[in-house]
């Protein structure tokens, strides 16, 4: 073999080799390097833990099957609220656009673990009788109290603090009106929470008002969902106190 021959040959053989050793350090370690392989992940079906879980999650499987109409959040959406409205202990939620009563089902499944109320109101006396039903073969009516008509006429009569949480998925121009109705009402420490609050539908007015007070702390989670702020309202420490 002559020695242009052999140099060829060592060549070829260090490409190998370093492109073995770049695919031993590109595999799947746990733990390590994460599960690169794995080619999408979930979250998979919402799971009952008792009876009065597994009634609500009953209705609500059954109202995924007929969204037409009814301009539901989606369920990833619910499943926040009810993450979020549970995590605070929040026994005062008050949602503005109830609908057939989707996304209040899914915060009904908090307010049952934390022996809470809903206040809902709804413009629609069609998807507010729906919502009626809805909330009875849920077994949650008794918890919640629906008001129907214009939110923005009825909202601050119908709603004495503290409120844990407040959820807002009506007529979207009116967000800022509903924030400022409802805010002084929000315990520190509470939330409201804003849906569809995208480029093109939110209402630049309201998404100056979460974003801009120094008491509130907002963030917007666009991915995957159909666009939600989430507004603390913050413990405002008294400096004197320290
Ligand atoms: C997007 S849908 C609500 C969906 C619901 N949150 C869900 O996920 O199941 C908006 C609802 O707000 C209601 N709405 C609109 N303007 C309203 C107002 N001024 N007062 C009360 N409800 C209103 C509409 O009739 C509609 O049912």
């Amino acid at each position: 073999m002559d020695k242009v021959m052999a140099r060829w040959i060592m060549a070829i053989a260090g490409c190998v080799v370093l492109a073995m050793s770049a695919m031993l350090i590109g595999q799947e370690r746990p733990g390590r390097r994460g599960f690169r392989g794995m080619a999408s992940i979930s979250e998979g079906q919402p799971q009952a833990a008792s009876e009065k879980e597994a009634r609500i999650l009953a209705v609500l499987g059954r109202l995924e099957a007929s969204r037409a109409g009814m301009m539901n959040v989606p369920m990833r959406d619910g499943r926040l609220l009810r993450i979020l409205a549970e995590s605070i202990s929040a026994r005062q939620v008050v949602e503005i656009g109830t609908s057939n009563g989707y996304s209040g089902l899914w915060l009904c499944l908090a307010l049952t673990a934390t022996s809470g109320r809903l206040t809902t109101f709804e413009i629609d006396p069609t998807r507010a009788a729906l919502a009626r039903e809805n909330f009875k073969a849920a077994g949650v009516d008794a918890m919640v109290s629906l008001i129907e008509g214009d939110a923005h006429q009825t909202l601050s009569q119908s709603v004495t603090g503290p409120v844990d949480l407040v959820f807002i998925d009506a007529d979207k121009p009116g967000y800022l009106d509903y924030l400022q109705k409802v805010l002084p009402k929000v315990r520190p420490g509470g939330l409201i929470i804003g849906h569809n609050v995208t480029e093109g539908m939110v209402d630049p007015g309201y998404l100056k008002a979460i974003t801009s007070d120094p008491s509130l702390e907002t963030v917007l989670l666009p991915q995957d969902t159909s666009g939600i702020s989430i507004t603390l309202k913050k413990r405002l420490v008294d400096p004197n106190s320290r």
